[in-house]
């Protein structure tokens, strides 16, 4: 049986890049389940029906989210629109928050993400991973750092990417975000009870890898290689 690996924590926190590294390391699939939210947010700016709950439950009721290999990449689609890209914008991610906080739509969420889970072989990232999604994972890990320094890093990663925006409203996003998904009624972010807590607010990216690749050394030792 291949293994899972659920990787949550909040914004910053580097999961995607270690979830991606930890993929290609064990030959799995990694599966961005923020992209998911994110896309459901996109789908509600796009359709101009606005941004109340009942709104955004509506629209999520009638979208399909899907996440589609194309050639060796995984894309993200809301019905047959590839919004891979789109789904990075300042307004979705102001409004993402939001949109996943909704019962309807976890549900919805929750139910797919399992359903791609089902036969291991997946590093996922997310909010919810390890408390909800797959809580029996091989390797369930919690990143974090500080807000501050979470934020310094967004703010470069959004520099490089040639979308730059003030430091100080990504640390408010941070911020904002973090509220709001740590303290909301469903599925609230936070550690699992047996998960790997990593602060890496002293640690770069290379020192966090280092750290992470040995931790799956020691779960691949420990349940054997074979998948
Ligand atoms: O990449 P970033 O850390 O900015 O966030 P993301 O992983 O793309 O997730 C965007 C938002 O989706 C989060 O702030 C959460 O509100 C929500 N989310 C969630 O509720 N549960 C998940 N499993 C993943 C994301």
């Amino acid at each position: 049986m291949k293994k899972t690996v659920a990787i949550d924590g909040p914004a910053g926190a580097g999961k995607s890049t270690i979830a991606k590294l930890v993929a290609e390391k064990l030959g799995y699939i990694y599966i961005d389940t923020g992209a998911m939210y994110r896309a459901v947010a996109w789908k509600v700016l796009d359709t101009g029906a606005g941004t109340t709950d009942e709104a955004i439950i509506r629209t999520a009721e009638k979208l399909h989210v899907s996440l589609r290999f194309v050639g060796d990449n995984v894309r993200v689609f809301a019905d047959d629109t590839d919004v891979t890209e789109k789904i990075r914008t300042p307004e979705v991610t102001a409004l993402v928050s939001q949109v996943a906080q909704l019962g309807p739509v976890r549900e919805k969420m929750v139910e797919l993400q399992r359903g791609m889970a089902k036969d291991g072989g997946v590093v996922m990232d997310g909010r919810d991973i390890g408390t909800v999604i797959i809580p029996d994972a091989e390797l369930k890990l919690f990143l974090t750092a500080s807000p501050e320094v979470r934020a310094k890093r967004r703010f470069l990663e959004l520099e490089e990417k040639g979308t730059p925006q003030p430091y100080e409203d990504v640390l408010a996003d941070i911020i904002k975000r973090d509220k709001a998904d740590s303290e909301r009624e469903i599925a609230p972010l936070k550690p699992a009870d047996d998960s790997i807590v990593f602060v890496n607010d002293e640690y770069d990216l290379e020192q966090t890898i280092c750290y992470v690749l040995g931790l799956i050394d020691a779960v691949e030792h420990f349940y054997g290689r074979e998948n």
